[in-house]
């Protein structure tokens, strides 16, 4: 690094480790607080920074870059979906752009599973039923659930995320592991998993989890036609993106009983506004987006974005940088 520091705009308040490490080498100023800095002034904050520290809530463009100035060598989001980030325009200006996989994989597969239980087992509307007196007596055919024990799970994108999920759903009983993705992932022999085509693994799924990330090929994918080619009373798991989803037509499948029931850790927009008709749903649970949320795993990804972003300023190799085909 020259001898004039780098300077490095962090767009939240993040994790300590990030902040102190950019900080041995470089200037850093950050919009220190909890809610999404305003658009207009991240365009203002960004000009003259040579890094820019984001998250998965701003949208990297072109309109950004530009704002920033040519000296901008690298975006690290703190994040391992790049939906946000605009590869074409970063590849256009030359702009390298780090990510953060590996060091949230167990948190969001923890995450998944616990969604999957909640609303597999139905335990919103039991949960509730205990605060709201509706809990008489033990009777065998109240709330009575789906167990994995014996069922068939798909998993869509077989990545990281995908496959430690099946690792840890693996004890469970589960009888069958289905997956769909554009490439064969050699790590599906852990778990048995076959590889068939998406049609097939809607037909025979009792648990479909969306595990790919939101690409041109995946928005809306799980849409109406999808939605019916799922059985009756499949469990919809999405810890992905929103995006991947057609929500209308998610609440007709839900309140129509075409499917069983759906477990949500994203969805559009976020926040999902309070008068959303899916919250109207006993068979819909919804998170606030938080599968990577625990101390450990926020840290990492805040140590890890800051080593990136230190890296590309070094003209080194970066831990974990997105490949721009
Ligand atoms: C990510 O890293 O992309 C997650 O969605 C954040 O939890």
């Amino acid at each position: 690094m020259s001898s004039v520091k780098p300077s490095v705009y962090v767009t939240r308040r993040v994790p300590l480790p990030g902040k102190e490490i950019l900080a041995t080498e470089c200037n850093v100023t950050q919009w220190d607080q909890d809610d999404p800095v305003p658009r207009d002034e991240l365009l203002r904050q960004v000009k003259g920074k040579d890094g820019i520290f984001c998250l998965l809530t701003e949208k990297i463009d072109e309109e950004l870059i530009l704002a920033a100035g040519p000296q901008l060598k690298v975006v690290g989001t703190m994040s391992v979906g790049y939906d946000h980030v605009d590869l074409a325009a970063c590849k256009k200006h030359n702009i390298k752009v780090g990510f953060t996989p590996g060091v949230l994989t167990n948190a969001v597969a923890e995450l998944t599973v616990a969604l999957l239980l909640t609303t597999s087992r139905r335990l919103k509307e039991a949960m509730a039923e205990v605060v709201n007196g509706g809990w008489g007596t033990w009777k065998p055919l109240w709330l009575c659930g789906q167990g994995l024990d014996g069922a068939t799970v798909g998993i869509v994108g077989l990545g990281r995320i995908g496959l430690t999920v099946g690792k840890c759903l693996k004890p469970f009983a589960v009888q069958k592991f289905l997956y769909s993705d554009a490439f064969e992932n050699p790590g599906a022999a852990e778990i048995d998993a076959q590889r068939v085509p998406l049609d097939e693994l809607l037909a025979n799924s009792d648990f479909v989890l969306a595990c790919c990330a939101l690409t041109p090929e995946t928005r809306e994918m799980f849409n109406k036609d999808v939605f019916k080619k799922m059985k009756k009373n499949a469990i919809f798991i999405n810890t992905s993106r929103g995006g991947v989803v057609q929500q209308d037509d998610l609440y007709d499948a839900l309140k129509s009983g075409e499917i069983g029931a759906a477990g949500l850790d994203v969805t559009v927009p976020e926040p999902l506004p309070t008068n959303s008709p899916l919250l109207t749903l006993n068979n819909c649970v919804i998170l606030p987006h938080i599968a990577s949320a625990t101390d450990k795993s926020r840290s990492s990804m805040s140590e890890l974005t800051a080593r990136n972003i230190l890296a590309a300023l070094n003209g080194e190799k970066m831990p974990t940088q997105v490949r721009i085909d």
